[in-house]
């Protein structure tokens, strides 16, 4: 399952990034990487995770995508395929998947429907490898992937019968046996971060914060109007806040004493009709969407992009819009 070419693809992609852009990709790729070393210092932590809210400072023209809630192997198949063809075109420098990639189903506590087959490591194995075709596409320059609480099922059941087992850490990684991004198969090398809370487990704590201007992380606070559950969460913080986890999408801007305060919501990029989508219902408010975004005058500028299904001569595709371009799926 490993792929040690990864990284030297991951050279190729920024030079060719470098040349098309004028962007600094080595500017970036050298903020990040000491960013994560310096504050890992103390922590018992590798280059491959993170434990609490990392601070990057990205400069000017840095493109970001956001992806949310995929739930693999629940994913929409269409979307994703509209979603490669926005990436190889928009080429952000930075990708993030803000959590639930992996749906985990196989050690959900949840009754499971009795003729839905589960294989859970075929369902790691089917999310590593779409996340390698995202990555590759986008051709950015480092992945950071905060873990929702979907990849916490994993430490969540195998530690309940054994909670100190959960403690033990890998020889070379130093990082626990039974972390999430170990199962993936990344190693220390691959141009990616792990990020988990301060107790290293998946869920509602980790987060990424750019430029000191936003916070991003899966998700803790649920509303059930569309924004509301992010903005309830900038209301704690007291800063510009982006999450998944609940699946709606929206956007607030709203003026505070101390400054202005976004609140995104970006949905998700799930099959509503999946086996394991059960609990999903129209009441749900649910919608498909992603994040763009890129950083302009320091600050960070990312938008949520609904995903719709559309007809287009008279049949149904999954579309979204942006910069002008229409991406589209194949037939549904
Ligand atoms: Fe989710």
């Amino acid at each position: 399952m490993r792929k040690p070419t990864l990284a030297a693809n991951r050279e190729d992609a920024a030079v060719k990034i470098a040349e098309l852009t004028g962007v600094d990709v080595d500017l970036i790729r050298r903020r990040i990487a000491n960013d994560i070393k310096a504050r890992n210092a103390n922590k018992g932590l590798g280059f491959l995770s993170y434990a609490g809210i990392l601070p990057i400072d990205l400069p000017d023209g840095t493109r970001i995508v956001v992806i949310p809630d995929v739930h693999v192997p629940a994913h929409d198949k269409l979307t994703i395929w509209a979603i490669k063809a926005f990436l190889k075109d928009y080429q952000p420098h930075i990708l993030i998947f803000i959590g639930d990639v992996a749906d985990v189903f196989g050690l959900s506590r949840w009754a499971k429907p009795p003729r839905v087959a589960v294989n859970q490591q075929g369902e790691i194995d089917e999310t590593r490898r779409l996340m390698d075709a995202l990555i590759e596409i986008s051709g950015c320059i480092h992945v950071f992937y905060i873990m929702g609480n979907h990849e916490d099922r994993m430490m969540r059941y195998q530690s309940d019968p054994a909670p100190h087992v959960g403690g033990v850490l890998d020889f070379e990684t130093r990082e626990p046996i039974l972390a999430f991004h170990g199962l993936l198969g990344y190693g220390p090398n691959d141009p990616i971060t792990f990020i988990y809370d301060q107790a290293e487990r998946g869920g509602f704590g980790g987060a990424l914060l750019l430029n000191g201007d936003m916070n991003l992380h899966h998700g803790r606070i649920v509303r059930p109007k569309p924004a509301a559950s992010p903005r309830a969460d900038a209301d704690e913080t007291g800063r510009s806040t982006t999450t998944g986890h609940t699946h709606r999408v929206g956007m607030t801007v709203r003026q505070t004493t101390k400054g202005e305060i976004r609140a995104i919501e970006l949905g998700h990029l799930v099959d509503v009709t999946h086996p394991y989508m059960s609990y999903a219902n129209l009441t749900n408010n649910w919608h498909e969407a992603l994040g763009i975004g890129r950083v302009v005058g320091g600050r960070i500028h990312l938008q949520p992009v609904p995903i719709k299904q559309v007809l287009v001569d008279g049949r149904p595709k999954m579309a979204f819009t942006y910069g002008g371009k229409v991406y589209r799926s194949p037939n549904r």
